[in-house]
C-alpha cells in the first residue's frame, strides 16, 4: 500500500507548507483535466509543482494552450507547463473532440492565455522537478490524467527519478467496464504500450501505483444547479470556469449532472480514505482484437500460482480503486473551486 493517508487539508482549509503534498499532474486538457487542475491549483493540502501535457483528448498544442488558460484562471501562472508527446508510442494520434469540444475544453470562448510553455520537453521538466525533490529530501505524488506516453518515456529514460516519486496515482483503466471500446478505457486504449511500460517500470523501480479507473471515475458528480452557482461567481476565476466546464458536460450529454472525472484522482490524493482499493496484479492487453488496451485486473485469490497459471504473476501489483465516497469527492471539489474550504 502506498504511504499515503488522508492529508490534513482534506476536510478543512488548514495545511501549512510543511504538510502540503508535492504533486505534479500530467494532462490532456480536456474538460475534466481542467477540473482536476483547478482543484490541484487551489487546495491548501497540495503543492502543485508542475503540469505536463500530452496529446489525448485534444492535440498536444491545444492541451498546452488549455492548460495555461486554466492555470491563469486559477491565479497560478507561476506553475510551469511543458509540452510532451504529441502521439502515442505506436498508435497514431486520435482525439476526443466529440466529448471535449473542438478546442478540447468545452468551446467556452474563455479568454486564452497569452503565455508560452516552459521550453523543456515534458519529460525533461518532469525529470528536473523529481530529481530536485529527491535532492531536497522530498517525494512527489505523480498524477497522470491522460495517456501514459510521457510517463513511460520518463521512467525508461530517467529511472533515477524514482527517488523523487512518492506514488503514481493515475486515472485510467478499469476492472469491469470500458468507454473508448467495450473493454478498454480511453487513456489506456490511446497508448496501451505506454501503459504497459509504465506498470512494468514502476514495478521494477518499486514505485507505488494506484489506479483510479472507470469503476469510480463516473461516481463523483456535480449538478447543473451547483454549476450555475459557480458560474454566478463570475470574474473569470476558478469558480466560474469550473461551473462552465460542468455545465458544458451536462448540456453535451443532456444530463442533470456531470462527473468531475479526472478531478476525482486529485481528490484521492487529498482524501485517500474516501477510496476503497484492493491490491491486485494488473496487466495491459496489447494484442487482443477486441480487448486491446484493457487493464486485466487479476482478482483471483490464488493469482500468481506459478505451477498452474500459464501466464505467471504480473510484474505490476498495484492498488486498484473499486469504490469511492462520491459525495465526499463532489463536495471536496465544489468547496475548493468555490473558495468555500473551511466554511
Ligand atoms: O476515460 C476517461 C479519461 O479519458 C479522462 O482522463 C478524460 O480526460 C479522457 O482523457
Ligand atoms: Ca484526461
Amino acid at each position: 500500500m502506498p504511504v499515503d493517508d488522508s492529508l490534513p487539508g482534506a476536510r478543512a482549509s488548514t495545511g501549512s507548507s510543511s504538510s502540503r503534498r508535492p504533486v505534479v499532474l500530467d494532462v490532456d486538457t480536456g474538460v475534466d483535466d481542467a477540473c482536476a487542475i483547478l482543484l490541484a491549483a487551489a487546495h491548501p493540502a497540495l503543492d502543485l509543482r508542475a503540469v505536463t501535457c500530452v496529446g489525448g483528448n485534444a492535440p498536444v498544442d491545444d492541451v498546452v494552450a488549455n492548460t495555461l488558460t486554466v492555470l491563469d484562471a486559477a491565479g497560478r501562472a507561476e506553475v510551469p507547463v511543458a509540452r510532451g508527446a504529441d502521439r502515442p508510442l505506436l498508435e497514431p494520434a486520435a482525439h476526443a473532440r466529440h466529448v471535449h469540444g473542438e478546442d478540447g475544453m468545452g468551446d467556452l470562448d474563455w479568454p486564452r492565455s497569452s503565455r508560452v510553455p516552459d521550453p523543456r520537453h515534458a519529460v525533461e521538466l518532469l525529470r528536473d522537478v523529481l530529481l530536485s525533490a529527491a535532492a531536497a529530501g522530498e517525494s512527489v505524488t505523480l498524477v497522470p490524467l491522460a495517456p501514459l506516453t510521457n510517463i513511460a518515456l520518463l521512467l525508461r529514460t530517467y529511472p533515477l527519478v524514482a527517488n523523487g516519486i512518492r506514488e503514481i496515482l493515475f486515472m485510467g483503466g478499469a476492472v469491469a467496464v470500458g468507454n473508448a471500446t467495450a473493454s478498454a478505457e480511453f487513456n489506456i486504449f490511446h497508448d496501451p504500450e505506454a501503459a504497459a511500460m509504465t506498470l512494468d517500470a514502476a514495478a521494477e523501480l518499486a514505485i507505488p501505483v494506484t489506479m483510479y479507473g472507470l469503476d469510480v471515475f463516473y461516481a463523483p458528480t456535480v449538478s447543473r444547479a451547483e454549476a450555475a452557482e459557480l458560474v454566478a461567481a463570475g470574474g473569470r476565476g476558478s469558480a466560474e470556469l469550473g461551473g462552465r466546464l460542468i455545465a458544458f458536460q451536462c448540456q453535451r450529454f443532456d444530463r442533470p449532472a456531470a462527473t468531475i472525472g479526472d478531478a476525482g484522482a486529485v481528490c484521492a490524493v487529498i482524501d485517500r480514505d474516501a477510496l476503497t482499493c484492493e491490491r491486485r496484479p494488473v496487466r495491459v492487453e496489447l494484442a487482443g482484437s477486441w480487448s486491446r488496451g484493457r487493464t486485466i485486473v487479476d482478482r483471483r485469490e490464488w493469482s500468481g500460482d506459478r505451477a498452474h497459471d500459464p501466464h505467471g504473476p504480473a510484474p505490476g501489483v498495484i492498488d486498484v480503486a473499486l469504490d469511492v465516497d462520491a459525495a465526499r469527492f463532489s463536495r471536496l471539489w465544489l468547496d475548493t473551486v468555490a473558495g468555500r474550504l473551511g466554511s
